[in-house]
């Protein structure tokens, strides 16, 4: 840099920005280091406030304590934002931060503290470092939706309008394309923000040595799963490649991972678990992970919207390649159903699909078997995930919690028999593998 511009500020220069960040780090509180800080790799995150939250308390409820470090983490960095410029903190920084703390179920945060405490891993700094990765998903599960918002065309996100649709509504003359594609471009960029707080929540949290690796390693493979699986999807509504094993491959990808088997797996590599623990609870996981995304797809059809807070029927108006339409075809086809055949072709992916026609696609899919399939489907992947579980020696409370919260995602009567699947791993009804996939195995 020039002394000039690093000394003098000319009246046409921009103002000058405080370097919070330089101000954060040497303000640091030194490494306290001696016996208590030993297992920790290099102080290179701020003391963490959350030091003082003990495991107990978070157990009580972990919802509040993740959203309690969102916060913290959120109110620095929006007031990091402000300092950079207050147009990008009130018009980015602040909704990103507000879709952040407000109506999401936090599930996956969840899931990694209750695999932690299933473990047994519930001392200090891992409570203080599960809380901080908590919270990191969240980040990355706001950039997820934020931008599935713009590419699904949805209007709506946890019962308000989609972030989108917000920014659209404060860009050029509303309702003109220049607005739409304004509102595009400002959520791409808040989906990149909420990506790169992530990420950075993640890079500042102390983990012991022993586990560092694994954490961070896990963390790298959730967000590129979910990108890889945001594709497949994308890919094959515009592709039209609609078979149940390419759909159930993109559930895996898009959603099981990053949602419920990455979490779980989080948890359990913080706890410090060996290999065969980690490798059953993902196994769990996944199946349950799957379940999650297929009850989405069914809540999509059949749920009241003003329960998902998201825009009913948004799937079959896009034409989305979901495993609940990929089964139906496939049903109607094996069966010569040419009017079941002639309602998908006439209405999956009709933009303007009114809801007499949406009503003609759910009795196809009740019709043809699909909704009772995708049913059973949900319900043999839950029973299996949980059998995982109990073959897994944890602690039992936080076990069951575990359990309970797998039943919860996916809204599952848990009866099914084995399913032959295996998790999402691409076989279907009636195939033999997923081999259209443009995504190969693990
Ligand atoms: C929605 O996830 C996206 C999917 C992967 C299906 P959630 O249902 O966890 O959404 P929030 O975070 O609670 O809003
Ligand atoms: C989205 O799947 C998965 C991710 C956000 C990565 P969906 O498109 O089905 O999620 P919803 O239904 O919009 O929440
Ligand atoms: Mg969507
Ligand atoms: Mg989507
Ligand atoms: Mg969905």
């Amino acid at each position: 840099m020039h002394s000039t511009q690093a000394k003098g500020h000319r009246p046409e220069d921009p103002p000058p920005v405080p370097d919070r960040s330089v101000r954060l780090l040497s303000e640091r509180p030194p490494c306290r280091g001696g016996p208590a800080d030993e297992g920790l790799d290099g102080c290179s995150a701020p003391a963490a406030d959350a030091d003082a939250v003990d495991a107990h308390t978070v157990d009580a409820d972990v919802a509040r304590a993740v959203e309690r470090q969102l916060d913290t983490l959120l109110a620095e960095r929006v007031a990091r934002a402000g300092d950079l410029d207050p147009g990008f903190a009130r018009e980015l920084a602040e909704p990103v931060s507000r879709f952040t703390r407000h109506g999401g179920k936090r599930i996956r945060p969840r899931f990694l503290w209750w695999t932690l405490r299933a473990c047994d891993g519930g001392d200090g700094p891992r409570v203080t470092a599960a809380l901080r990765i908590g919270a990191a998903l969240e980040l990355l599960q706001t950039c997820a939706l934020v931008h599935d918002d713009v590419m699904d065309g949805a209007r709506t996100r946890r019962g308000r309008p989609a972030l989108h649709v917000e920014a659209a509504a404060r860009g050029p003359a509303d309702g003109t394309r220049p607005a739409r594609d304004f509102g595009a471009a400002v959520a791409i960029l808040a989906g990149d923000l909420a990506l790169v707080w992530a990420d950075d929540v993640v890079a500042e949290t102390a983990l012991p040595p022993a586990v560092a690796g694994t954490v961070r390693g896990l963390w790298r493979s959730l967000r590129t799963e979910m990108v890889a699986g945001q594709y497949l999807d994308l890919h094959g509504q515009a592709m039209s490649l609609c078979s149940p094993a390419r759909a159930l491959r993109a559930a895996c990808l898009k959603s099981a991972r990053y949602s419920v088997e990455r979490p779980m797996a989080l948890g359990a590599a913080l706890a410090g678990a060996d290999d065969a623990t980690l490798r059953a609870l993902c196994s769990a996981g996944r199946c349950v992970g799957t379940a999650f995304q297929l009850r989405d797809d069914l809540d999509d059809v059949f749920a009241d919207p003003r329960r998902t807070g998201k825009p009913g029927g948004g799937d079959i108006r896009a034409g989305k390649p979901t495993y609940l339409v990929a089964v139906a075809r496939t049903a109607a086809e094996a069966a010569g159903d040419r009017r079941a055949l002639r309602v998908l072709d006439d209405c999956v992916g009709r933009a303007d699909l009114g809801e007499e026609d949406l009503d003609r696609v759910r009795e196809v899919l009740i019709a043809t078997g699909a909704r009772s399939t995708v049913e059973t489907r949900i319900g043999r992947l839950t029973a299996h995930g949980l059998r995982r579980l109990a073959a897994v020696p944890l602690e039992p409370y936080a076990a069951g919690r575990l359990a309970d919260l797998m039943r919860a995602v996916s809204g599952a009567d848990p009866g099914g028999g084995p399913d032959p699947a295996r998790c999402g791993d691409g076989a279907a009804p009636g195939s033999r593998r997923a081999g259209d996939g443009g995504v190969s195995g693990r």
